[in-house]
């Protein structure tokens, strides 16, 4: 029995050697992985064949209507069907849960706003530093729940105003592959978010604490959460978590809310191969979650391909104004431009999540009814 099924195995993987690679058409190819890594020969010049989404269908270099997403190259950006366990579905009401805990961070009086928003939640410890050479401070905290038998790490990202946050992202798109190096050789994140991110949870002793709680609460989920830079830091730390050993990648919750494009393409995959529970919530055109743009992939050569900016799977996008119990959409390919319209773009969007004011909310004393 167990050498058929090697048998098996490796005739399955000498049927798809031949399948994929150079191909004599490519429009015979029917699924998208298959077509993504097929090419053939055009004039003595290898061409690779595309994966047109909308039509799911195969073709050579040229076809897809033009504007329309495809797929070449790489099958990493093939969709993935959405089909999550039982437990572990993203719902409107788990992203409002989460966003109290994300918001929560912004309060001077975290304690006071948790005990309004989340009363189940109790805080740990927070940790404020400076994340740049420019004086803006980065804010982390650190919680638990008995009752959702959970722990929280939950981050504010930084203080400028979102004009400059906007420019900052703007800037960092002209400097398309000088990424920082992050838990493994090829991945890469913005210089600006990796130093924020051993500023604050590794230098400040935000990590040695989370460790702490982990070991006296073993059966606890850790839930991370944060929104625009700190849905950013929230990814990086889960990712770390990972790679360190440090925690059972089946222990961790990553919700994000409005997150930029935090890394390169091979940051997006092994965010993918290691944290198995992620979302990445995005409000109908929320510019910064389009930041540092990701090049058209026709223009790209191989190296630059690998360098771009690219987001991970799943994104969460509400297509509205964010009322409570309204729809979603789960995105199956990895990045956004084939499940919204990248190319609109409304700041307002960034900063209502839920149809919250995050500065209004929090002077309001965190109400629970506004958001949950
Ligand atoms: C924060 O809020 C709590 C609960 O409302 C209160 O007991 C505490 O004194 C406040 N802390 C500060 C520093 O204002």
């Amino acid at each position: 029995m167990f050498f058929r099924i090697i048998l098996l195995f490796s005739s399955f993987l000498i049927y798809f050697q031949v399948s994929a690679g150079n191909v004599v058409v490519c429009k015979d190819i029917k699924d998208c992985k298959t077509c993504a890594e097929s090419y053939i020969h055009v004039l003595g010049f290898k061409e690779e064949c595309r994966w047109c989404i909308e039509s799911k269908s195969c073709g050579g270099p040229y076809s897809c209507p033009i504007g329309k997403p495809f797929i070449q190259k790489d099958p990493f950006k093939c969709p993935i069907p959405y089909r999550p366990a039982s437990g572990k579905r993203y719902t409107d009401a788990l992203g409002r849960s989460i966003y109290a805990v994300a918001i929560a961070v912004r309060d001077k009086n975290i304690t006071s706003c948790l005990g309004n928003v989340r009363p189940d939640i109790t805080l740990t410890k927070s940790y404020e530093v400076e994340c740049d050479g420019a004086g803006n401070l980065c804010k982390g905290l650190l919680a638990k729940s008995e009752e959702a038998k959970a722990i929280y790490v939950s981050y504010k990202g930084s203080t400028f105003g979102k004009q400059v946050f906007a420019e900052l992202l703007h800037g960092l798109t002209a400097q398309l592959g000088a990424w920082e190096k992050f838990e493994s050789t090829e991945a890469g994140v913005i210089t600006y978010f990796h130093t924020a991110f051993y500023r604050l949870f590794i230098d400040s002793g935000m990590k040695d604490d989370l460790l702490e709680l982990m070991k006296k609460h073993k059966n606890y989920r850790v839930w991370l959460t944060g929104h625009s830079l700190g849905g950013s830091l929230a990814t990086m730390t889960s990712l770390h978590l990972v790679k360190a050993g440090e925690i059972d990648k089946n222990r961790i919750r990553l919700i994000t809310f409005g997150e930029p494009r935090t890394g390169n393409l091979a940051f997006a995959k092994e965010v993918e191969d290691n944290v198995p529970f992620r979302y990445r919530v995005v409000k109908k055109n929320d510019p910064v979650t389009n930041m540092p743009a990701a090049t058209p992939l026709n223009m790209l050569t191989t190296s630059l391909y690998n360098r771009q900016p690219l987001h991970y799977r799943y994104m969460v996008h509400y297509n509205g104004p964010m009322f409570k119990g309204e729809s979603f959409k789960v995105c199956e390919v990895s990045d956004d431009s084939a499940c919204r319209n990248v190319a609109l773009s409304d700041i307002s969007d960034h900063t209502t999540y839920f149809q919250i004011d995050q500065d209004d909310f929090v002077k309001n004393g965190c109400p629970r009814n506004e958001l949950i």
